[in-house]
């Protein structure tokens, strides 16, 4: 390349590789996404679909797209590195530094960028076996991560008691979307500590990274841990403040989460830090119709109610005062801005920490009793209610209780969510529906799962 002729033609050179660049882009993207309606079966049948991928010979001989793709990966990095080239010549020559900018920031950068992408598309190898675990592996480059979803052979290749001959270890598929925050998470050296992070992981389950993948560090716990107090105390006694790690949190201890602290740094379940007022519920009548009592309750089915969930957000109370009838419950908790898990835990009752994304992790028709309050409230998504309905009367047995506290919404969406209520054909014990304020209503009901015999 002419010195003489810079920057001129050389800038004119640059445009008509970088129109190339572009036009190759173009291609391959709708070659490729093509390509993904083909292997989606939109346009051809299933044997086709299943003797492409598994078939020991590629179907369409002489079209395949990793040649392609690869083809024009290589021109691509070709490209970037005369560029490059030219940049270093170019640096000899100060006064054309802003051109030199231009070039690195406008051309360089995205050229590198669509080649990283294009590299991304590329289709894992159709080899034997790993083709499908391979392209969610390639995902991410983090070694720690890579290592855990892939795929764990049994040793001595036999297998297993499940039944099967490799154990899947598996994350969220939403955690794609989240990748940086991922790696930083499993940024961390093999053994030692981890961060004091349990925030950002609970951040990722939140958006759909869940489960979370396992980590190989060890967890902090507070300085100085003190024993827990005995059952027959812990049930209603708030727990030693020194048996949490507050560094999360915008309180330092259990006295400042009350709820007449404008300050507390959580929104939902007010006052549940308040064993006073904690005390009262599901024992005491109140002035609202809608707060049923739990002896009342347990009275539908005398002895019949043994264990059940609470799913809802809250410190526990309702596990504790049903512990004390010998019903054993399981409460759902996140960390939403304070140390749920741990409050439960340390009164002696049992914390699932679980988000709203997932399947419960019990088995169908084994739960006497799902308590439902303060979680599910009108902002809730139609189909997502529905979905989770559905799971609620997968786990509750037959004659099992669904029990609605205290469920609101605005008053025009309370026919909406009295249909998904009802639409299982549940036998009504109790339904109740009472203001809120002005324009929200109250729910709550006691639901009796029908028997399924068919
Ligand atoms: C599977 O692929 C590997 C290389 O990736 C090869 O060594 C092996 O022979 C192949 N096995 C079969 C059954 O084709
Ligand atoms: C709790 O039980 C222990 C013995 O197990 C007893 O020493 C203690 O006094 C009890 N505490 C209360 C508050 O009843
Ligand atoms: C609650 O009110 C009912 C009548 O509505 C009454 O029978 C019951 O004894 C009251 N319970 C308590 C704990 O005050
Ligand atoms: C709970 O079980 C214990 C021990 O079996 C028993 O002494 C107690 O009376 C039971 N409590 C209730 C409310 O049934």
């Amino acid at each position: 390349m002419g010195r003489s002729c810079f920057p001129r033609c050389g800038f004119a050179r640059i445009i008509a590789w970088l129109q190339l660049v572009l036009g190759i882009l173009v291609i391959v993207v709708s070659i490729s996404s093509l390509f993904r309606f083909y292997s989606a079966g939109f346009f051809v049948h299933n044997e086709d679909i299943c003797r492409h991928f598994y078939g020991p010979k590629d179907v369409y001989q002489g079209f395949d797209i990793n040649d392609r793709i690869a083809e024009v990966l290589t021109t691509i990095e070709n490209l970037h590195k005369k560029l490059e080239m030219n940049l270093q010549q170019m640096e000899k020559s100060k006064t054309r530094l802003e051109y030199k900018n231009y070039l690195e920031v406008e051309v360089l950068r995205p050229v590198y960028s669509a080649y990283t992408a294009l590299k991304q598309l590329r289709l894992p190898k159709i080899g034997n076996g790993t083709v499908k675990e391979e392209s969610l592996i390639d995902t991410f480059t983090t070694e720690e991560i890579r290592k855990y979803i892939a795929p764990k052979e049994n040793r001595i290749g036999k297998i297993n008691f499940y039944g099967t001959e490799k154990i899947y270890n598996t994350i969220g598929h939403a955690c794609i979307l989240m990748k940086k925050e991922l790696e930083e998470y499993m940024d961390y050296d093999i053994g030692s500590y981890c961060k004091d992070d349990w925030n950002l992981a609970q951040k990722l389950m939140v958006n759909g990274c869940d489960p979370l993948p396992r980590r190989r560090c060890l967890t902090r716990a507070s300085k100085v841990y003190q024993k827990p107090y005995p059952i027959n105390e812990s049930l209603w006694k708030l727990p030693d403040d020194r048996n949490v790690r507050w560094g999360n949190y915008q309180c330092r201890n259990f006295g400042c989460l009350s709820g007449k602290n404008p300050k507390r740094g959580y929104t939902k379940c007010i006052g549940c830090f308040e064993m006073e007022k904690e005390k009262l519920k599901w024992v005491t009548n109140t002035s609202l119709q809608v707060d049923f009592l739990i002896r009342d309750v347990l009275a539908i089915k005398p002895g019949q109610i043994r264990i059940g969930l609470d799913y809802g957000v809250g410190t526990g109370t309702f596990a504790a005062r049903m512990r004390e009838l010998n019903v054993t419950i399981v409460s759902t908790a996140l960390n939403l801005g304070a140390p749920f898990n741990e409050i439960i835990a340390l009164r002696g009752l049992i914390p699932l920490y679980a988000t709203l994304n997932q399947r419960l992790p019990f088995f169908d028709n084994t739960m006497d009793l799902i308590h439902t309050t303060g979680f599910l409230d009108g902002w809730i998504d139609l189909l997502l209610m529905d979905f989770i309905i559905f799971d609620w009367d997968r786990v509750l047995r037959p004659g099992g209780l669904l029990w609605i506290d205290r469920f609101f919404c605005n008053k025009k969406d309370m026919e909406d969510y009295t249909y998904m209520f009802q639409q299982l054909r549940y036998k009504k014990h109790k339904w109740v529906i009472a203001p809120k304020s002005q324009h929200q209503v109250y729910l709550s009901a006691v639901l009796e799962k029908p028997p399924r015999a068919i």
